[in-house]
């Protein structure tokens, strides 16, 4: 099992001889990943994979690449990805990756795209319609979604990474609020979080129990709660769709919470153990209103996304493995269960298309094991 190391990359020319001391340092990762991000702006898939898939790679060496020679024997890292890594290696920069960086398109795309809400086709439009930046944004907050204008309204804070320490306080609140209404609801956090990452843009749980009947509703009750308490920003409930667990459908059908949280500060008098429901009705004024001008330099809490995903027990293994992620671990992941092994898999199940039945499965274990894989533990699935 490789282990997936983040390694720094220093650009140092090993064929010129000489270290290559060049400021700011490139970062061979840093580079294929612009590259993706640009493909994918531009909607052009197979760049965009071939770029992330390199990007990767180079992610899970655990040595230093300090050769082009070095290189050559890597997935995925041939023809125009060997060019750019060759001249980093070599000049310590790649001159198409500086040009992007300096594109107006790509510039504009990314700050569009880093808001809430926000799709690449969504900024594409814009973009040709003359936006540029966020003021630009706002003299149109009237054509905007309701997630778009919590996303532009919070986009501060919600660009900011959740530490570690922020996304328990977020798993705390989670808890308390899920627990008034089933007390011995499962809760587990997923996405980057499970995989040992140490900061996130979002915090993910998934949540279940084995009765499937103490789950309905859960969501609904939850968001009440929290909003008469103001400490919901944004949220967008979406129901279960049965009918979309079948054989090739990859689209996720859970019923799903997407939210923005005002987490009150760990200062904030709130959070010492959670008691929420003594937050003063000042405090809960200004919350609800954010923007109001007295609230601006005592902020008690920060904006921050939050996932919240319900699942029947018999599908838990299936969401657990499907929600810790990486994107690109699941995307290969399914690649290789549908082309190698003739498995459809998504995060309801596993479906066999050769004998046409589910393989149901109680752990993740059980899963690698259907896939006829070596388990990866979640701090192995950063790719
Ligand atoms: P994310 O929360 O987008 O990503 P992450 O937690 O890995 O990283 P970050 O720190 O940026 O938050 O998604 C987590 C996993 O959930 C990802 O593997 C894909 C999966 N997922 C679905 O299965 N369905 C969905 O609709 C979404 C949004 C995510
Ligand atoms: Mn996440
Ligand atoms: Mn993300
Ligand atoms: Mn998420």
């Amino acid at each position: 099992v490789p282990h997936l190391l983040d390694v720094s990359w220093f650009t140092e020319s090993m064929s010129s001889g000489r270290p290559v001391n060049v400021e700011p340092r490139h970062n061979l990762k840093n580079a294929l990943e612009i590259l993706a991000r640009s493909a994918f702006f531009q909607e052009s898939d197979v760049r965009y994979l071939g770029f992330t898939r390199a990007a990767s790679t180079l992610k899970a060496l655990p040595y230093k690449l300090q050769s082009v020679n070095q290189a050559k024997d890597l997935p995925w890292c041939g023809g125009h990805c060997m060019i750019v890594i060759q001249e980093i290696l070599e000049h310590g920069m790649c001159r198409e990756v500086e040009v992007i960086k300096n594109n107006e398109h790509y510039q504009t795309m990314e700050l569009l795209t880093g808001i809430y809400g926000v799709g690449v086709r969504t900024a594409q439009r814009w973009f040709k319609e003359g936006i540029r930046n966020l003021s630009d944004l706002k003299t149109m907050e009237c054509k905007l979604t309701a997630e778009q204008v919590s996303g532009l309204r919070h986009c501060k804070d919600l660009q900011q990474q959740v530490t570690l320490e922020e996304a328990e306080r977020v798993g705390q609140l989670v808890k308390d609020t899920l627990q008034r209404f089933v007390p011995d609801v499962h809760i587990t956090m997923t996405g980057g979080f499970r995989r040992g990452k140490e900061v996130g843009h979002d915090v993910d749980f998934l949540i279940t129990h084995p009765n499937e009947n103490a789950l309905s509703g859960l969501l609904e009750d939850a968001v009440g709660w929290l909003e008469t308490q103001g400490l919901l920003l944004y949220h967008h409930l979406k129901k279960r769709k049965p009918a979309l667990r079948s054989a090739s459908s990859s689209m996720d059908s859970h019923e799903t919470c997407y939210a923005i949280v005002a987490l009150p500060s760990s200062s904030s008098p709130w959070n010492t153990d959670i008691e929420v429901k003594k937050c003063n009705s000042e405090d809960a004024e200004r919350i609800a209103h954010p923007e109001s001008p007295n609230s601006l330099n005592s902020r008690t809490w920060k904006a921050v996304r939050v996932d919240l995903v319900v699942t029947p027990q018999a599908e838990h293994a299936y969401a657990l493995l499907g929600w810790t992620g990486s994107k690109h671990f699941e995307r290969e992941l399914r690649r290789y269960s549908l082309r190698e092994k003739k498995l459809s898999l998504n995060s309801h199940g596993l479906y066999d298309l050769e004998k046409s039945c589910f393989l149901p499965a109680q752990t993740e274990e059980e899963i690698f094991l259907h896939l006829g894989l070596q388990y990866l533990p979640p701090s192995d699935r950063n790719a």
